[in-house]
């Protein structure tokens, strides 16, 4: 029953994108508290970004990430980022933190959070938000 249940899981986040309502409200919520003490000193509190650190929303992120697997823009976070203190973000405040950046670019919030297993985040797809 367990293997039946998590592989239905598995199928029916395979398809999803970011327009499916991947992540939650309060996941985003969360994710605002932890960017504006984090990262928006180099990215600016607009998350356009600022001098040297790249916008984190718009045109050129979309392009940068379009068609890509979240897996790879949740490692690329926490591997890389902050860029003065990598590494030092718990799994978890990188979900919240990409959830915060997916609701400033109007994705929509579903009813579960994003996940931090990287399996899971494969199966999930960065398509810009219609514009
Ligand atoms: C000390 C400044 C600094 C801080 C703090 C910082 N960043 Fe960055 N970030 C940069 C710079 C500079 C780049 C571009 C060069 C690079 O890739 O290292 C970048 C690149 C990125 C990229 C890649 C953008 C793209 O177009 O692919 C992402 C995503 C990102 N940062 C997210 C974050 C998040 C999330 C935080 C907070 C947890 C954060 N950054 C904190 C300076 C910073």
């Amino acid at each position: 029953m367990v293997v039946v249940a998590s592989s239905m899981i598995f199928l029916a986040a395979q398809a999803k994108t970011t327009r499916d309502g991947v992540y939650a409200e309060a996941q985003a919520t969360r994710g605002q508290a932890i960017y504006d003490k984090v990262c928006a000193s180099c990215h600016a509190p607009s998350l356009e970004g600022d001098g040297q650190a790249p916008a984190l929303v718009g045109k050129d992120f979309d392009l940068e990430w379009k068609d890509q697997p979240l897996s790879d823009l949740f490692e690329r976070i926490r591997s890389t980022m902050p860029a003065d203190a990598p590494g030092t973000l718990k799994p978890e405040e990188v979900a919240d933190v990409m959830a915060y950046l997916f609701n400033r670019a109007n994705f929509p919030a579903g009813v579960s959070a994003l996940p931090t297993d990287i399996a899971a985040l494969k199966a999930l797809t960065y398509i810009p938000a219609a514009r």
